[in-house]
């Protein structure tokens, strides 16, 4: 009689203590659509390149970054890459790893981005909860319109040894949705 009424009293208490943690729902009901959407806010964009003489290319860099979000989950990416190819342009080939802070789950977003057309390349996987077993994978592309404004500055003493000219365009924050 003893024993069973401490059988009985262990996990009454064990459950008033500390309740176990219900299955983890999914962060958004809608989570798991075929048709997600996308939104990239702000999307900046920046270039500067120099010229050491007349005919050598110098120092350029290239930057180009945006805010990553999915109506599928509840958290942001931050997505960030640089160029330091010739004029700072960039490559739809080369891809690069966003970071997404906080969130749960299975995250990953990665983007190109295209000088030449204009066209962003985002691929993203995630889960809709904690620990469930269905990984999404979404991929598309969205062509952006920025405002930029390009100002060239040319050394009029240019010497060997010197600056001969830098470039640097600055373009205003812009956005794109995306409704795939
Ligand atoms: C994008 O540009 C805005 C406005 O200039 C700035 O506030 C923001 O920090 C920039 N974001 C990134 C990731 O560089
Ligand atoms: C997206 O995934 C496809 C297929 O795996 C791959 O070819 C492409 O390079 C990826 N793009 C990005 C931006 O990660
Ligand atoms: C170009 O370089 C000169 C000299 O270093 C600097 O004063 C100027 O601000 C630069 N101009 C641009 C557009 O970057």
């Amino acid at each position: 009689m003893f024993s069973k009424l401490t059988i009985l009293a262990l996990p009454a208490l064990a459950a008033a203590a500390s309740c176990p943690a219900p299955p983890s729902p999914p962060s958004n009901p809608s989570c798991g659509s075929t048709h997600p959407k996308w939104t990239l806010d702000p999307i900046n964009l920046s270039s500067y390149y120099t010229y050491t003489s007349p005919s050598a290319s110098g120092p350029k860099l290239g930057s180009f970054s945006f805010t990553f979000a999915t109506d599928q989950v509840d958290y942001e990416a931050q997505c960030s890459g640089s160029s330091v190819n010739p004029q700072g342009i960039f490559y739809g080939s080369q891809v690069f790893e966003c970071v997404t802070p906080g969130g749960s789950g299975s995250k990953t977003t990665s983007f190109s981005f295209d000088s030449a057309s204009s066209v962003v390349s985002v691929n993203t996987t995630f889960t809709c909860c904690d620990v469930c077993d269905v990984v999404y994978t979404t991929i598309g592309s969205v062509k952006i319109d920025l405002e930029c404004e390009t100002s060239t500055w040319r050394n009029p003493d240019w010497v060997a040894g010197e600056l001969y000219s830098n470039t640097t365009t600055v373009c205003e924050p812009g956005a794109a949705t995306v409704q795939l």
